[in-house]
């Protein structure tokens, strides 16, 4: 203590800056988190279908609320259940590194799931499922509105896009599709990525091609605004 409680005030304020972290901000993140709680709120206590009989947790997501990237898994396995966070577990630690490799802190982006609540034995989720979970997710993208939309999955992406639920990623990925607006890029799960290393690479070059629409060197536009505007 200096003996002035100006000076007080100011030391004290550097030392808790210096031992916490400081996150600022901007407005509009703040306004998108006050809408995301809301959901969130909701979601805690949903019980639209029968997930919520063996659920821990309702895993929302997690992440900055104006994130320009985000990532849709499948759904929360045992770790994530456990937690409430989703990809806490292998899979994560992978998407982790895939993050840091673009250049991205985890905090930077935002994080969901097609389902907000564990299927039994890590199973993949029904349409009933995800039909009823979808809502949460619709409305969380377009609080979001990431500039970027990376389907972890042919889950995420066959829920995201209402495809025909036999599709695979091979024929999603290395393309450009589009969600409500928005450039989503369909890449391989991070849990297939550990079973199969070799499809590593093409997961790589998708997300490239992720980076290259968020940095503008691909120029990318709806066809909806091209359907709108021939009209
Ligand atoms: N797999 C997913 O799809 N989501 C998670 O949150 C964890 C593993």
């Amino acid at each position: 203590m200096t003996g002035s409680p100006r000076q007080d005030a100011i030391s004290f304020l550097q030392q808790l800056a210096e031992s916490e972290p400081v996150i600022i901000l901007e407005p509009v993140a703040l306004d998108k988190r006050k809408l995301l709680a809301e959901i969130e709120r909701t979601a805690a206590d949903c019980r639209r279908c029968n997930l919520v009989d063996g659920r821990l947790n309702v895993v929302f997501g997690v992440g900055n609320p104006a994130a320009r990237l985000m990532f849709v898994g499948e759904g929360p396995g045992a770790d994530e259940d456990r937690q409430g966070e989703p990809f806490v577990g292998k899979a994560g630690q992978l998407l982790n590194r895939i993050i840091a490799a673009m250049g991205y802190k985890r905090e930077d982006v935002y994080i969901a799931n097609i389902v907000k609540c564990r299927p039994p034995s890590n199973r993949e989720p029904s349409t009933v499922e995800a039909a009823a979970c979808l809502p949460y997710l619709r409305r969380q993208i377009e609080i979001i509105a990431p500039q970027v939309l990376v389907a972890l999955g042919k889950t995420a992406a066959v829920y995201l896009l209402n495809l025909n639920p036999s599709t695979a990623v091979k024929d999603l990925r290395n393309r450009i599709l589009e969600y409500n607006g928005m450039p989503l890029v369909a890449t391989y799960h991070p849990a297939a990525l550990l079973r199969n290393p070799e499809y590593k690479a093409g997961a790589w070059a998708d997300m490239q091609v992720a980076m290259k629409l968020l940095s503008g060197e691909i120029q990318w536009k709806s066809n909806k605004e091209d359907i709108l505007s021939s009209s």
